[in-house]
């Protein structure tokens, strides 16, 4: 039985509070980890209540928001010197089941290891133009060589037609979005005033710039482009370096894969202070997201939309402590909680 009184070891609370430094769509930090007791493995589910039902109906940024978790729990091992051992949906009957992670054998942690495990605290989504530098070749290279090795392929918009095509189709989604009455609904469920600030959600200050400043207009969690309907300026150089994540299939285990290697390209990057912006409103259209599949990602399925800069300014936004989402137990009653 899961037990919610009994206190999980102090390395279970290490790996989750490295693990809810992770990103997630609208912030709604849709995981839960079970301490399992008998030989001490972390578990990682999905913690469904926090779907988004309308904007995300098969779960699929559900699951890459709790890849991404995932990601940083096997970091924060390999800080310690320990390989983890993780085994995807190890229960094919309870699909929020996402991952079983093990203490594996000592090896020393690589020197990109310990860089990322220090850039956890420092990664933050950026909302608005960039400051006018281009990322660097190598870091370009280097970022490409770490989604393969997650088994995700990053695409670079370098092309000023790839980049307009993009720009068309994220302002499509985003035109959708804007004016659809259950999409404006969702999301404002995760808009945080600045009055009632909570644990999750996106803050209301996290979001100061004009959604549509850069070429890929932003999502409007404050209700800028109301205030604003147009903006002073959109900036073409301070958008940024634009990429799209891409996988060879779409199933959950696609989907596991896209979320650790985005995660693991947000802090590789932020290793060289770079930071991202995300623009995922085209993924959660499938007409839209379809036309970017034939035209931009040479037939794989993009999971992520990203532009990478370096950010003017930077605001973190809060996560619920580890003791709101760690418990210890096995996996039969959080199945069963279900
Ligand atoms: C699957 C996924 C989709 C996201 N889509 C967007 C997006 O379209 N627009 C946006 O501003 N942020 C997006 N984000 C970023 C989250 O809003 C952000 O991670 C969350 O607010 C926590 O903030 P932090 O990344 O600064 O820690 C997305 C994150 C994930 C994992």
């Amino acid at each position: 039985m899961t037990d919610f009184h009994a206190c999980p070891s102090h390395a279970a609370t290490y790996l989750v509070r490295a693990a809810v430094t992770a990103p997630s769509v609208h912030n709604t930090q849709p995981w839960l980890f079970v301490e399992e007791g008998r030989d001490r493995s972390i578990e990682v589910h999905a913690d469904i209540a926090r779907r988004l039902l309308l904007t995300d109906p098969f779960g699929r940024e559900m699951v890459i928001s709790c890849a991404a978790a995932l990601f940083n729990i096997r970091l924060a091992m390999r800080h310690l010197g320990i390989n983890p051992a993780v085994q995807p949906f190890p229960h094919p009957g309870s699909p929020t089941f996402v991952a079983r992670v093990g203490w594996g054998p000592y090896r020393r942690p690589t020197l990109d290891e310990e860089r990322m495990y220090g850039a956890l605290s420092r990664r933050h989504t950026v909302r608005g133009p960039f400051r006018t530098e281009s990322v660097p070749v190598p870091l370009i290279d280097a970022l490409r060589e770490h989604a393969a090795a997650e088994g995700a392929t990053l695409h670079f918009m370098d092309a000023g037609n790839d980049r307009r095509r993009l720009a068309e189709v994220v302002r499509a989604a985003e035109g959708v979005h804007r004016t659809d009455p259950g999409h404006i609904a969702e999301q404002a469920r995760w808009v945080r005033p600045a009055r009632r600030p909570r644990y999750d959600g996106v803050p209301a200050y996290a979001s100061v710039a004009n959604p549509d400043s850069t070429l890929l207009p932003g999502r409007d969690y404050a209700g800028r482009s109301r205030i604003f309907p147009s903006p002073a300026r959109r900036w073409s150089r301070r958008t940024g370096l634009i990429v799209v994540l891409s996988t060879d299939r779409d199933d959950r285990p696609d989907w596991l894969r896209a979320g650790q290697a985005l995660e693991r390209i947000l802090l590789y990057a932020a290793t060289e202070n770079v930071m991202a912006a995300f623009h995922t409103q085209p993924l959660e259209l499938p007409r839209l997201r379809a036309r970017v599949r034939e035209t931009l990602t040479a037939g794989e399925f993009p999971q992520m939309i990203l532009r990478l800069g370096y950010a003017p300014s930077i605001r973190p936004v809060p996560r619920r402590p580890a003791s709101e989402v760690l418990s210890v137990g096995d996996t039969r009653a959080v199945a069963g909680a279900r």
